[in-house]
């Protein structure tokens, strides 16, 4: 019988219908760095890996059997695509389901940054609120928002969508532009320069993976370009932006406010963010609505499934 790695628990159905596949299941909350998978590695075939896993050469080298790694995750950048093609094995992941949960928190995180909605919490629950006043907690508005968009896949349209609703003006960048019907269809404009977006915009969520040219993408000369009193929103990858110069840009300007849901140590954040009132921060959560993290991890096992009984995977990851 085939042996498939777990690396946690997963909601749903996704681990029944591996054992019924039928192979062995070794699930373990430690993932690939406990012994429970070094106990396992020389004969498994299949790992439901998850993105706080590193599967690189070295991890590789100790599971010589492995045909595929299935990511309960969009993004990959926990995972050395290059090092898995060179030893034949095929990486997966779960686009497309996770979509709309993740443009919600991202939407979310904006409105309540511009709105100042969980620093207004905590105030009234410290008992710092005294009463009603014309000048009291003012935020920035977000109907009618120039909203900017950096990376336009599948959630950064999910944003678009979402904006419309909200009257704003939506500008995106990318390397390529989108046809001009669907433009149209999602009423946003394209900007050729992330520069200009950023001068231009009042605010900015991420929308593009983690990758060597998109590390600290957001460093302090890109900050500083941004719009005097601007929101910036990362639901993508910590790792985009540099938490120290977003910090400084937090207390000194040009920000207002940021939201974030990805942070570049999980589960640390920055302690300087952790000061900041103007700073809302969520626990990685994007994802996590439930119906979304169990088609995540069907669709998971629905790959290694497939893969282990020699059918193509339903969304494989192409080497670049
Ligand atoms: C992803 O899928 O890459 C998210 O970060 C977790 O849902």
């Amino acid at each position: 019988m085939e042996t498939v790695f777990v690396s946690g628990t997963l909601p749903g159905d996704a681990l029944d219908v591996l054992r019924e596949a039928p192979f062995e299941v070794v699930q373990h909350e430690g993932g690939v760095a406990s012994d429970a998978f070094a106990a396992c590695a020389d004969r498994v075939r299949g790992l439901v890996a998850l993105l706080t896993d590193r599967i690189d050469d070295a991890l590789l080298a100790r599971a010589p059997r492995l045909a595929i790694v299935a990511n309960v995750a969009v993004g990959v950048d926990n995972i050395d695509l290059a090092a898995c093609a060179a030893r034949n094995v095929v990486v997966t992941n779960t686009p497309d389901v996770l979509t709309e949960a993740t443009a919600d928190l991202a939407f979310g995180l904006l409105i309540d940054a511009a709105r100042r909605i969980s620093e207004g919490d905590r105030l009234v629950r410290a008992g710092g609120w005294q009463r009603w006043t014309p000048t009291f907690h003012l935020g920035a508005p977000v109907h009618g928002m120039k909203l900017g968009l950096v990376g336009f896949g599948r959630i950064g349209k999910a944003m678009a969508r979402r904006a419309r609703g909200f009257g704003m003006h939506v500008g995106y960048t990318q390397r390529r532009r989108e046809p001009e019907a669907l433009e149209r269809a999602l009423g946003a404009t394209y900007v050729a320069s992330l520069d200009e977006l950023c001068a231009t915009s009042d605010a900015i969520s991420l929308h593009l993976p983690l990758t060597p040219e998109s590390r600290h993408l957001f460093d302090a000369a890109r900050l500083a370009r941004m719009r005097p009193g601007s929101i910036l929103v990362n639901t993508a990858r910590g790792p985009i932006v540099d938490e120290a110069a977003l910090a400084h840009a937090l207390e000194h300007g040009p920000l207002a406010a940021a939201g974030l849901d990805v942070f570049e140590h999980e589960p640390k954040v920055h302690p300087e963010l952790l000061a900041r009132e103007n700073c809302v921060l969520a626990p990685h959560i994007g994802s996590a609505d439930r119906p979304t993290r169990e088609a995540m991890s069907s669709l998971a096992a629905a790959n290694v499934i497939r893969m282990l009984q020699g059918q193509p995977p339903l969304t494989p990851i192409r080497p670049a």
